[in-house]
């Protein structure tokens, strides 16, 4: 199995991939991995119209409400690292039912919170949840489909994060007028919670982690299920090719991670999950409503307009599915940063301008909708791809879960700190900065980010650290 082919049929090619590789369990599989990804998106965009009534019913200030957003990520932090190991010592499919179950419990609890302790408690408990599964579904997947179709089925998850995204601005479309709006909410996430854990009871371990266990016959089952009727596939040949895999990655360690031959890539891969939140994507999702509450409009068509966002992201993350295969990573990925960093100075000078303010209020809606799309047709999906495609494989997961970790840290960074940057610099000071690292953003991207379209492995290893496999030879 060539590695350019575990990219090469995101796209058009995707959906006849996939089709033609399945029984249906493998359709079936996919699904339920990406009510993974949903949970992800929900719990991200459900807080931002929550929050406008939370703050009232419950007495939240700005430091309250900035650690109800935050509290779920540095529980997400933990999750991801968590379940670095939960994968491995119970499974990767005990994993997510696991996170399934406590996102149920997560979910009850912020929606019946009497208090704002209460509620940051609950909201941690989900980020646990949330965390495990933006690092286990892709993982999870990635391990179950055929080389063909794989590289579509990352970009699949991103896909399902922005669908969950949008589910919870239509949620809160929906509960905006009711009373106890709020708990409604949040309490609706208990329906792809338990989806999540119950679907993962009806599927199978993953061959990989039957094989690192030992397991060979049933894996062997359960790739033969996996594979249905696909011409294309060569069981023993995958059988070897995860004893491989096994056998180098059961060898390194974390501590591998420092080789000078492999920190190149690790820098790679931390740079995109960092400068993916700096950038202020999540202001955006988690903010919105409130963003644009400021330009004068009502709560209630805040929350509306704030549906356009999420329908947006949507559609521009399609159209990136289609693409990156296409035209490439690295020009989706430039072109998108520059666009996003436009909008953001737009958005900055918007909030600068009283004139504008008063003549063009729709101008602030146009710039997050400009930003957003920029952000989904690029570094959104850009970000998850690349981290599972630039790292040998003996070392992936380990710095799969680095960059995962690196990604929720600077998420954290950036919620907790955009309303009291805000207090300290104004709105428009806070836009202009976000702008400021959207430049630094493009000439990191311009001077270290390789393409990796129809590419090997060995190749894009070689352009970043000089020598073609950096495990054996540091
Ligand atoms: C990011 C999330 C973000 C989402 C928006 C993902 O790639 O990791 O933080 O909320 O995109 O669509």
């Amino acid at each position: 199995m060539s590695e350019e082919s575990t990219t090469a049929s995101v796209g058009s090619g995707f959906i006849s991939g996939l089709r033609a590789s399945g029984n249906g369990l493998l359709v079936r599989v996919s699904a339920i991995a990406a009510i993974g990804g949903l949970l992800f998106g929900y719990d991200t965009g459900v807080i931002s119209g929550a929050l406008l009534y939370i703050k009232g019913d419950l007495h939240a200030g700005s430091l309250a409400q900035e650690w109800i957003v935050s509290s779920l990520l540095l529980g997400a932090i933990l999750g991801a690292i968590a379940s670095g190991y939960l994968a491995d010592a119970i499974s990767r499919k005990w994993t997510k039912v696991i996170s399934g179950t406590v996102y149920v419990i997560g979910a009850l609890g912020c929606a019946f919170a009497v208090n704002i302790p209460m509620l940051i408690g609950f909201r941690f408990v989900l980020g646990l949840s949330v965390g495990t599964a933006s690092f286990v579904a892709p993982l999870y997947i990635s391990e179950c489909a055929p080389p063909k179709v794989r590289g579509g089925l990352v970009s699949f998850n991103q896909l399902a994060v922005t669908v969950g995204i949008l589910l919870s601005y239509l949620v809160n479309f929906a509960f905006k007028d009711v009373t106890d709006n709020w708990r409604w909410m949040l309490g609706v996430a208990v329906i792809p919670g338990a989806a999540l854990a119950i679907g993962m009871l009806t599927v199978p371990h993953t061959p990989r982690w039957l094989m690192q266990r030992g397991r060979e016959d049933e894996a062997r089952g359960v790739l033969k299920r996996l594979r249905g009727t696909d011409p294309d596939a060569d069981i023993e040949g995958e059988i070897e090719e995860i004893k491989e895999a096994n056998r180098t990655e059961g060898s390194s360690t974390v501590r591998d991670l420092l080789k000078p031959k492999i920190r190149p890539l690790l820098w790679v891969g931390i740079g995109l999950a960092v400068f993916q939140q700096f950038v202020g994507v999540n202001t955006v999702i988690y903010y919105a409503p409130t963003i644009l509450s400021d330009t004068g409009l009502t709560k209630s068509s805040s929350i509306t307009q704030t549906v356009f966002v999420g329908v947006t992201n949507v559609v521009f993350t399609v159209i990136a599915v289609l693409l990156l295969d296409r035209i490439g990573r690295r020009k989706l990925l430039l072109g998108g940063t520059i666009g996003l960093t436009v909008s953001l100075l737009l958005i900055a000078v918007y909030f600068t301008t009283p004139y504008l303010q008063q003549n063009a209020p729709y101008l602030a809606l146009v710039a997050l909708l400009i930003y957003i799309a920029s952000f989904a047709v690029g570094l959104g999906p850009v970000f998850w791809l690349m981290i599972s495609e630039i790292f040998p494989t003996g070392i992936r997961s380990k710095a799969m879960s680095v960059s995962t970790v690196a990604n929720w840290g600077a998420n954290f960074i950036v919620a907790a700190t955009f309303l009291s940057l805000g207090n300290l610099i104004t709105r428009q000071g806070t836009f202009y900065l976000y702008a400021a690292l959207g430049i630094a953003a493009v000439i990191f991207f311009a001077a270290k980010v390789p393409e990796t379209k129809d590419r090997s492995l060995e190749d894009i290893q070689r352009e970043l650290t000089g020598v073609a496999d950096p495990e054996r030879e540091s």
